[in-house]
């Protein structure tokens, strides 16, 4: 993205263009660059963080459908500029409360719901369930309708940079950080993340938290 700012900015700074509509777009795009640019190196920093393995957990009991909640509020623009629908699943458990960092776990669940949003088809629907597993655990899905992902990438999904599908993810914009950060996060918390998915049904990302007794 750097080199779309670059090129924008140095064709305004030409004054080539009379037009102020093209002006404006052109800026736009630049804007748009930027704050690429800067969730790029937020995230950069965040996995670097992450993989030094210096990162302070900040645990607390708190109902994880709240979270959920929270972050789907926060979606909803996203979600409805595609028309998709974000809902729980029916017959989920009960509010449950779990232990773990709270800011941690959003960006888990918002990381995997920009991908669900972003991936999925217009019109489609995302779905948050959660399970007591265990004593111990709680379960949590995001599902989706989506294209779903080749079994062949599946082992790979949460590299860091990895991309399935790379024509239609270059067009999609991202830079395969996403879900290395999600990993990370979980297994930071001693608990597991694993995907599922079938290419023309759909995906589902789910992960273990600490059951808490509070
Ligand atoms: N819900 C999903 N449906 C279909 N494909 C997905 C889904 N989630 C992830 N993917 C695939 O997995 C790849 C890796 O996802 P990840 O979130 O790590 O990176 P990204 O979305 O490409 O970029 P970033 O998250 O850094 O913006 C994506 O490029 C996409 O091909
Ligand atoms: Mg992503």
């Amino acid at each position: 993205p750097i080199f779309t700012v670059q090129g924008y900015v140095e064709t305004l700074l030409n004054g080539a263009l009379e037009d102020p509509e093209v002006n404006r777009k052109f800026l736009t795009n630049a804007s748009r660059g930027v704050d690429r640019l800067v969730r790029l190196v937020d995230d950069l920093d965040e996995i670097s963080k992450l993989e030094s393995g210096k990162i302070h957990l900040a645990k607390q009991s708190f109902v994880i459908q709240d979270l959920i909640n929270d972050v789907f509020e926060e979606m909803e623009l996203r979600a409805s500029e595609k028309s998709m629908t974000l809902s729980f699943k029916k017959g989920t458990a009960g509010d449950l409360s779990v232990f773990a960092d709270r800011t941690k776990i959003k960006q888990v669940l918002s990381n995997l719901l920009v991908n669900a949003i972003k991936y999925g088809h217009d019109q489609g629907t995302v779905t948050a369930g959660c399970y007591v597993m265990d004593d111990k655990h709680i379960y949590v899905e995001l599902s989706d309708d989506g294209p779903g992902i080749g079994e062949e990438h599946l082992p790979r999904i949460f590299e860091r940079f990895y991309r399935a599908d790379r024509s239609r993810s270059r067009q999609i914009g991202g830079t395969g950080l996403g879900l290395a950060i999600v990993k990370h996060i979980v297994e930071a918390h001693g608990q597991t993340v694993n995907v599922r998915s079938k290419p023309g049904v759909g995906s589902s990302f789910g992960f273990t938290l600490e059951r808490s007794r509070i």
